[in-house]
């Protein structure tokens, strides 16, 4: 009989319980062994729950039971996290986590902390909820050189965004919504101003260039100064507006970002809606693949962290591939290094844009005032477009991505 240990039971915590039951006799099978959760660490009373038996708010139970083999970490944050996390991978106990802020700010220390006690630290719910890309880009496409990663990380954001371009939905309302069904962050903020976002791109382009790239170092902005003028001058160009995280590998370096972004409707991730996420990985063999599916909610994500427990449950020493190095902030290129094609909205006439940024692609949309003016640039550095930009009342820009 091999025992788990949940530490927390939100929406994700409870969705792992549930799975976990719903299919146990499936994952004994899987592991070739009886199965049960043990502990539910949880520092709320829950007198009325299922499974009030397994729960405690004392993680002593946990970290010293040496009957407990694997522990799933569904807290979030860091500030609990990582201390929970570092005491059982030191107590010879797999960690499997879905939580993006402690696999992005941590990761490489926790990761040899797995080696040095020969146990595992799985993290497949971290990015994508329900989609499998930790260990698809980790094992299967690990021949490849990996040239560039992109992806609709968020799916709160993607679901407001959606709203917005489809039912001409206010930024509010959607949200609302959006935290009804229980995608949002607790504190929706790090969804809307991209952070979550970050943190994914961050953990996949750990992942794929070997080095620790951390959040800190990403320039990260999120949806909240979009507006519906911005959607139908997208439109006009055949575009949509999409939340992206991207990394390329620049020779020795990265060059990665958060920003919402212009997306031509041709493109892959264009047609990505509502809560779904879509992560496409260009490599030197394979060229584009895309990975698609529910990038948040309960049971998705739940899915992805009770995997994890019957990968760990299966390997009884640390995965040699599921590492990345430690780096320092020079790995990332400058954000005033990269270049881009923007999209601006101005109030400013179609001579004083011409003086001011050279030839550009003009837009439209009913209604404008005359006063406003919205045009794509060519590519520009983004010291330079700052610079640009102060000569001209702006309103709004988003970068142009060809993906
Ligand atoms: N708040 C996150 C999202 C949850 O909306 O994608 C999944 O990481």
């Amino acid at each position: 009989m091999k025992k788990i240990a949940v530490l927390g039971y939100g929406v994700v915590g409870s969705g792992t319980v549930e799975v976990f039951y719903k299919n146990k006799a499936s994952l004994e099978k899987k592991v070739g062994d009886e199965l049960d959760i043990k502990y539910i660490l949880e520092i709320r009373d829950c007198p009325d729950e299922r499974y009030r038996d397994k729960f405690t708010k004392n993680f002593d139970d946990i970290v010293n039971d040496p009957e407990v083999y694997v522990v799933a970490e569904v807290i979030g944050g860091v500030k609990y996290s990582y201390g929970y996390v570092k005491s059982c991978l030191e107590a010879g106990k797999s960690v499997v986590t879905s939580n993006k802020e402690l696999v992005a700010s941590k990761g490489a220390e926790l990761l040899e902390i797995a080696r040095a006690h020969n146990v595992n630290f799985f993290f497949e719910a971290s990015v994508g909820g329900g989609i499998p890309i930790i260990r698809p880009l980790n094992q299967c496409l690990s021949t490849d050189e990996i040239e560039e990663i992109a992806g609709i990380l968020n799916g709160t954001t993607n679901f407001i965004l959606t709203k917005m371009i489809k039912e001409n939905m206010g930024f509010d309302e959607a949200l609302k919504i959006a935290q009804e069904l229980g995608y949002a962050e607790r504190d929706p903020s790090a969804d809307v101003e991209g952070h979550d976002t970050c943190r994914k791109i961050c953990i996949l382009a750990s992942l794929a260039f070997g080095r620790h790239v951390y959040p800190d170092g990403v320039h990260t902005e999120g949806i909240t100064k979009i507006t519906l003028e911005d959607v139908k001058y997208c439109e006009s160009m055949n575009s949509v507006i999409k939340l992206i995280g991207f990394a390329a590998k620049r020779g020795d370096n990265v060059a990665i970002m958060t920003c919402p972004a212009v997306i031509n409707e041709e493109s892959q991730l264009a047609g990505v809606n509502d809560v779904f996420n879509a992560i496409l990985v260009r490599s030197d063999a394979t060229g584009d693949v895309v990975f698609y599916g529910k990038g948040a909610g309960k049971l998705p994500t739940a899915s992805a962290v009770v995997a994890d427990i019957t990968n760990a449950l299966k390997t009884d020493h640390t995965s040699k591939t599921m590492s990345w190095k430690d780096s320092g902030q020079e790995f990332v290129i400058p954000f005033a290094k990269l270049s881009n094609r923007f999209y601006v909205r101005a109030e400013a006439d179609r001579k004083t844009v011409e003086s001011v940024f050279g030839e550009v692609r003009f837009l439209s949309r009913d209604g404008a005032p005359d006063s406003e003016c919205a045009f794509v640039t060519g590519e520009l550095n983004e010291n330079d477009f700052a610079g640009k930009c102060r000569d001209l009342n702006v309103f709004g820009t988003l970068r142009v991505l060809d993906y």
